[in-house]
Order: C-alpha cells, then structure tokens, then sequence
C-alpha cells in the first residue's frame, strides 16, 4: 500500500496523509485519507468543500463517533458558513447559509423513504443548495445516482480512514 505524506505528493496540506493508488488499496474509492485527529478531518472536510457545488448531495457512513460531522463541518466551512455547525441528530436536519443553502441531515433516526420526504430531505437535495446526509444508507433509496459517498472507518489505533467515490471519478473535479 502506498501511503505518501501531503508535503511530498499532494496538494492537502498539514499531517493528513493521502493514499495514493486509492483504486487497489480500496476497491472502488477514488479517494483515501488517513486522519490523525478532529482537526485532520476537519480539514480533510475543507478539501473535499471546495470541490462541492450547488445542487450536490453527499452521503456519509461510518459509525456513531467515527468523525461524521466533523467532516460536515470542514466541509460547511470551506462553503462559506460561519454558523457554528452541530449535530442534527435530533433536529434531523440543519440548514445554513454559505454561498450557497446547505441542508445537514442526520438520517440516524429517520425509518426510511417516506419519513426522509417528510422530514424535508426530499425537499433539500431538490433544492438550490448543498445536502450533507450522516447515515446516508438508511435512506439509500433516495439518494441520486450522482451522490458523492464517503465512508469513515476507525482503525485499530484510533486513526480514521476517509473513503469517498462518486460518479466519475472525484479526483477529475477541479
Ligand atoms: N481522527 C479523528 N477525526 C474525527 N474525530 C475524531 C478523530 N479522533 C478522535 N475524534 C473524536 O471523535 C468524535 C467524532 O464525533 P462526530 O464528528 O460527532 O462523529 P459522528 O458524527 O460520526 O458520530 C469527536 O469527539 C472527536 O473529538
Ligand atoms: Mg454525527
């Protein structure tokens, strides 16, 4: 496995390491990083952000404290939200102003499709903005073919693996 430090190889900056050759390290993803700290992901939230435009829905999965919403919050950030950004797990769904609405969901609680539409999920990613969506999976069936998925694992020393795919590839997004 390849395992290169930002500095030498790519344009994320800090301690976030990125894994090249993310395709034979991790199947299908087109991205892997390895995230040290709150910090790290937050970053690695900022990185993917500015790559996000109006009208994307993204889709996290990972379990319960593995960095979901922090990477949320990174990625409100670098879209231009200067709310403080919290958990909607039991709101279910935030929205903020950046330079752009972005809807944050947390499909934790919801029981499936119709519960999403009525809760304003629906409603969200048909909308004008951006829409973040923790435990994406409980509502895949509603998710758009072009979602962009990201997976956060916790490995056996505590690190977090981010793992992102979406249609096409999301390194050719500039
Ligand atoms: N590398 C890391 N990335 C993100 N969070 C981390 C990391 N290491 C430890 N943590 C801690 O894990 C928790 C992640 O919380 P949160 O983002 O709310 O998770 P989730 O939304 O997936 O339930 C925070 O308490 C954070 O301080
Ligand atoms: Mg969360």
């Amino acid at each position: 496995m390849n395992i290169l430090t930002a500095k030498e190889n790519s344009p994320y900056k800090g301690g976030i390491f990125q894994k090249h050759d993310a395709k034979s390290a991790a199947g299908e993803w087109d991205l892997v990083f390895i995230s040290n700290s709150y910090d790290e992901t937050f970053e690695v939230g900022c990185e993917l952000g500015r790559k996000l435009k109006r009208g994307d829905v993204v889709a996290l999965s990972g379990a319960l404290g593995t960095g979901k919403t922090c990477l949320c919050t990174g990625i409100c950030r670098a879209v231009g939200v200067k709310d403080l950004v919290t958990s909607p797990t039991y709101t279910i769904i935030h929205e903020y102003e950046g330079v752009f609405p972005v809807y944050h969901i947390d499909a934790y609680r919801l029981s499936g499709a119709e519960d999403f539409e009525n809760c304003g999920g629906g409603e969200a990613m048909r909308g004008d903005g951006l829409t973040l969506i923790e435990w994406g999976g409980r509502v895949g069936v509603c998710l758009p073919d072009e979602t962009v998925h990201i997976d956060i694992k916790i490995t056996n020393s505590g690190q977090r693996e981010i793992f992102v795919k979406s249609a096409g590839d999301f390194r050719s997004r500039n």
